[in-house]
């Protein structure tokens, strides 16, 4: 199995990404879930991913909170979507297990420190705020990175929370101007390929259907989670984005996407945090990052649901 460290602000979709990563043990072995602020404040993320790896019955997976502001900028959150707490829907209770003492961005250095060169995989599922700030901190672990794998920025679809930018690289664009210019190997799925893994109904019921807790508060938060899109853009159900990440490292096929340039705009107000991806290949740019730009939307839906029916 790959060795990951999942970077997340659970968040419905992030918390499917976590089910679908710790029911996966022969395809991904997760070192440690970090939260960091984004669709809510980080006291509740932390806490959310702490639910959310005693939903998948693995309590012993070491949490981590990281960063609670963006690098340079006031937190931008997401309750317009996600609800108050983050993950509104079912009614979960308060977590019992611990948060790691060790701060996240800590955890993340040490981590790439004490692992064979080439060996960890970053998956961040929200702003990129911790992964920029251990970059900064310990440059050498930059190298010692094997791939970050993201969910986040738009380029057909353009944007979700300006209309030029998607939320993860909007709230913390100096980040991702880090991340995308540190020359580690980048795969990205924006929202062009999110879009496409759309929770109809037959697949919403699928995850009831699995009869067990885990697929039970999917199908809850899913239809929590839907009013938004249905209402917003009268789409048929909501995009499952951050799972998009998981499925990539356990079944790269159901993706395609081209090897391309892209840019993070930091400066203009009115595209600020904006994903320029030069998918035409018209300026010469070198390339830094696979961006992904369509799905097999029915493989995508099968695998999650076999995977949540072991948890
Ligand atoms: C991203 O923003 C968050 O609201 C979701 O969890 C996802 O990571 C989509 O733009
Ligand atoms: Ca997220």
């Amino acid at each position: 199995p790959r060795k990951i460290i999942i970077d997340t602000d659970p968040g419905q979709d992030d918390a499917v990404a976590i089910l679908l990563a710790l029911a996966s043990p022969e395809d991904v072995d997760v070192l440690g879930v970090v939260a960091v602020a984004g669709n809510v404040p980080l006291p509740l993320t932390e806490k959310n991913a702490r639910i959310v790896c005693e939903l998948a019955g693995k309590p012993e997976t070491k949490v981590f909170a990281g960063e609670a502001e963006p690098i340079k900028r006031k937190l931008v959150t997401a309750e317009h979507v996600h609800g108050k707490t983050g993950l509104d829907g079912p009614k979960m209770d308060d977590p019992t297990m611990p948060l790691q003492d060790q701060g996240g961005v800590d955890f993340i250095i040490e981590t790439l420190r004490a692992e064979p060169f080439g060996t960890v995989t970053l998956c961040p599922l929200g702003p990129l705020t911790n992964i920029a700030t251990a970059f900064e901190r310990a440059p050498d672990i930059v190298d010692r990175v094997q791939e970050i794998v993201l969910m986040g920025g738009a380029y057909f679809q353009v944007g979700n929370i300006t209309p030029a930018a998607e939320f993860n690289i909007y709230v913390d664009p100096e980040a991702a101007k880090i991340v995308f210019g540190s020359g580690v190997k980048l795969t990205v799925m924006p929202l062009d390929v999110t879009h496409k893994a759309l929770t109809t109904r037959p697949r919403v019921e699928a995850f009831r259907s699995i009869g067990n807790r885990a697929g039970r508060m999917v199908a809850e938060w899913t239809d929590f989670f839907e009013r938004f899109d249905k209402e917003k853009y009268g789409s048929e159900g909501a995009p499952l984005h951050d799972p998009c990440v998981i499925a990539y490292l356990i079944k790269p096929d159901l993706f395609t996407g081209r090897f391309v340039n892209v840019e993070i705009e930091t400066e203009s107000e009115l595209t600020l945090g904006m994903t320029v991806a030069d998918w035409w290949r018209v300026s010469g740019r070198e390339p830094n990052a696979m961006f992904m730009g369509d799905l097999d939307s029915d493989g995508f839906f099968s695998l999650l649901t076999e995977r949540l029916a072991r948890l």
